[in-house]
């Protein structure tokens, strides 16, 4: 009989290597709610811009602090949501396609974007034919893009992503209002790890998860109710809210290293730390 001894942790993780990220991120200045567009927004419950600003700029100098690069666009009055600059679009190995929001209240956000990503010197920017939430709805392990459906994206945008840019394209359907974008429910931790809430997902799709990531993290509900998968990872680092306890000792124990924002402010939105951020990859 052969017992299998566990490796010391130190060994076992001493792969986990940050690398240094480029970010769009827009300050949360005409931050509100005042439309109710997912179960996270409730409009009699009011919102502070100035706290949301504050809470916004801790989030930007803890990038600053772990050695990234952060971009910025103009925020613009009467578009509340604008803060939340993953849905702005998807860039992909220096090319970029522009996002098509699904509601009127934040439709004009798509060309604001468009604009900016335009200015950022990338090799290419498409503008979109389908209904797409940019980063929201599709996130980028190594060489694979997963792609939420259900709530926002259109199916038909995970075509043209794969079209696109030639890269895999995989489909996943969200079930859980509360989880109506893929970044709610699944955080990217490094170009082969994931971590996600299984529930937020439909059978099949939690399969094909199961298949492509059996090592994955996978995340209790209190943690994902706090959006505690809204996260950013640059391999080593996982920026994510602080509320999410359980889910940082997850990831401490396979050798990340949590790093806990509170954005309470943006969560009355129904976004985080991920929400905020637009990776601009090269
Ligand atoms: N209130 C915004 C909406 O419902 C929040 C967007 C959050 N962004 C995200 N990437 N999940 O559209």
């Amino acid at each position: 009989m052969t017992v299998a001894l566990p490796l010391p942790r130190a060994a076992e993780h001493a792969e986990r290597v940050a690398t240094p990220r480029r970010y769009l991120m827009c300050a949360p200045t005409h931050f509100d709610v005042s439309y109710a567009i997912n179960p996270w927004m409730d409009v009699t419950r009011g919102a502070d811009p100035d706290l949301a600003v504050r809470q916004w700029e801790t989030l930007r100098r803890t990038y600053l602090r772990l050695g990234h690069e952060v971009e910025l666009i103009e925020p613009q009055p009467g578009l509340p949501d604008m803060v939340f600059a993953a849905n702005g679009g998807l860039v992909f190995e220096g090319h970029a396609l522009g996002a098509r929001f699904t509601h009127a209240e934040r439709r004009p956000e798509g060309p604001a974007y468009l604009r900016r990503l335009e200015s950022l010197g990338l090799k290419s920017v498409t503008e979109p034919v389908h209904v797409n939430e940019g980063e929201g709805d599709f996130l980028v392990v190594g060489e694979l893009v997963l792609a939420g459906t259900g709530f926002r994206t259109d199916p038909g945008a995970h075509t043209e992503v794969q079209e696109l840019l030639g890269v895999l394209v995989v489909s996943l359907q969200l079930v859980d209002p509360r989880f109506y974008h893929l970044d709610t429910a699944l955080a990217v931790l490094d170009d082969h790890t994931v971590a996600y809430f299984p529930e937020a997902f439909s059978a099949g799709s939690r399969g094909v998860l199961q298949r492509l990531f059996p090592e994955a993290v996978l995340a209790s509900e209190a943690d994902a109710v706090v959006l505690g998968l809204n996260a950013v990872s640059d391999g080593r680092h996982v920026v994510l809210p602080s509320a999410a306890t359980g889910l940082a000792a997850q990831l401490a124990e396979r050798g990340y290293e949590p790093v806990g924002v509170d954005l309470s402010e943006l969560l009355k939105a129904g976004g985080s730390v991920k929400c905020c951020t637009l990776e601009i990859r090269a």
